[in-house]
């Protein structure tokens, strides 16, 4: 993953070289960003050899300026849309003040205007400037915008004064990037595989059965998970997604090629989260040749697929086994009997038929179904926090039955 580090003009600019080692451990692709400031206390060569990468010091540098070079002159645009995160440390007041405003006239500014990513500042500076009502009410602004913000700590300050200003340990600013990312390390050393997508059942040559799953739930389990830690073996159907970096893939188009891969792979698995939309039916037959039309109306015979969830149920030993249900209808009553059918540790239901839920869309609204115990329903949230959520989820249900 990449985050941008913007380093403003403040004594504590020293604090950040520490800083982007740190961040490096935590295997994340730094990229430097300095104001014209922040330059007066640290050179960009300290920032180049820690990152072994061009620090970003000016929005219009001279390479910049050259007509050819159009590519670089809109370079922040580039960056913002590259990175995972953009961690401003130190913050100076004047940064937060730009931030809070709006302005753009240098690359951190325009940075923090064109990114998507989310933004952690830890602001830095002198204790009669943290606590004016300028900086005050700027810090307010850019946190009511979402931006996350690493209070500095109380201690002796560059000036002499005694009081908040100095800049949060290294510690706490890589805590909060840890936590925005969801890089938590709770699944250090587990092995988490996860069935995702549709299958499809051929008819013939030409035509199949399927259904609207996209795969973006299970893709984002596998992101979650690997970003806590884990070690993840992703079946999955055809889908459009981008393979997760790092994750095992195991494509596979049937249901019959799914429930082959899950028994293959289950045993090295602590959690098994099974988010496909697996197909129920399959033709009696498969044509070899591509079906011609008839006069006559169509009846395809359908055989029931095997139920992997429900086989991965009865012999789930030690592992804690969650599954889904999308439904359209009785959600509660039929998560309920999901959960005892296929003896699973929890149900993650959602009702597809509601605005931000299901197939195909970047968020869900979901409801986690435990047994004897009370369901936990989940406000509408991106398919990444719902990931999040199950995990933590499964991490308790594993606690509890060690
Ligand atoms: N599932 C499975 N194998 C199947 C069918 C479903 O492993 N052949 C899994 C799905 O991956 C999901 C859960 O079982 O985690 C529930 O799937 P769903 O299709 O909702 O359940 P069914 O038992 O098929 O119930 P119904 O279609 O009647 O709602």
């Amino acid at each position: 993953m990449k985050i941008a580090l913007g380093v403003t003009g403040g004594v504590a600019a020293y604090k950040a070289a520490e800083l982007v080692r740190r961040l490096q451990q935590e295997k994340l692709d730094v990229q430097a960003v300095m104001t014209r400031a922040a330059q007066e206390f640290i050179t960009p060569l300290t920032f180049a050899a820690l990152t072994g990468q061009k620090v970003i010091t000016e929005i219009f540098s001279a390479e910049n300026a050259a007509p050819a070079n159009v590519e670089s002159a809109i370079e922040h645009i580039a960056v913002a849309q590259r990175i995972d995160l953009l961690l401003v440390a130190p913050a100076t007041a004047d940064s937060l003040a730009k931030f809070a405003q709006g302005l753009a006239g240098d690359f951190l500014s325009t940075l923090y205007l064109a990114t998507k990513a989310p933004v952690v500042v830890a602001p830095a500076m002198n204790v009669n400037m943290w606590e004016h009502a300028a900086t005050q009410e700027n810090l307010a602004t850019l946190r009511a915008r979402g931006v996350h913000v690493v209070a500095p700590d109380e201690g002796y300050l560059a000036c002499g004064m005694v009081g908040a200003g100095r800049l949060a340990s290294t510690d706490a600013i890589v805590l909060k990037v840890r936590d925005v990312l969801g890089l938590r390390h709770d699944l250090d050393g587990q092995t988490v595989l996860i069935t995702a997508g549709p299958t499809c059942e051929d008819i013939d040559p030409v035509r199949f059965l399927t259904n609207r799953s996209s795969g973006k739930m299970g893709y984002a389990l596998a992101e979650a998970a690997q970003r806590r830690g884990a070690r993840v073996i992703l079946v999955s159907g055809p889908t459009d997604l981008k393979i997760p970096e790092g994750a095992d893939w195991v494509p596979v188009r049937t249901t019959e090629q799914m429930h082959q891969a899950v028994r293959e792979r289950a045993a090295e698995a602590n959690i098994v989260v099974m988010a496909a939309a697996v197909s129920d039916y399959r033709p009696a037959a498969t044509h070899e040749q591509k079906m011609k039309r008839d006069d006559g109306g169509l009846t395809l015979t359908l055989e029931p697929t095997p139920d992997i969830l429900a086989e991965l149920g009865r012999e789930k030993g030690q592992r804690v086994v969650v599954g889904f249900a999308a439904e359209t209808n009785n959600v509660a009553e039929n998560a309920r009997g999901k959960l005892a059918r296929k003896s699973a540790d929890m149900i993650v239901a959602n009702d597809v038929t509601q605005e931000g839920a299901g197939f195909d869309t970047d968020t869900n609204i979901v409801t986690m179904y435990l047994p004897d115990a009370p369901e936990i329903s989940l406000p509408k949230m991106n398919k990444f926090d719902v990931a999040n959520r199950i995990f933590d989820q499964a991490l308790s249900i594993r606690k509890n039955s060690k």
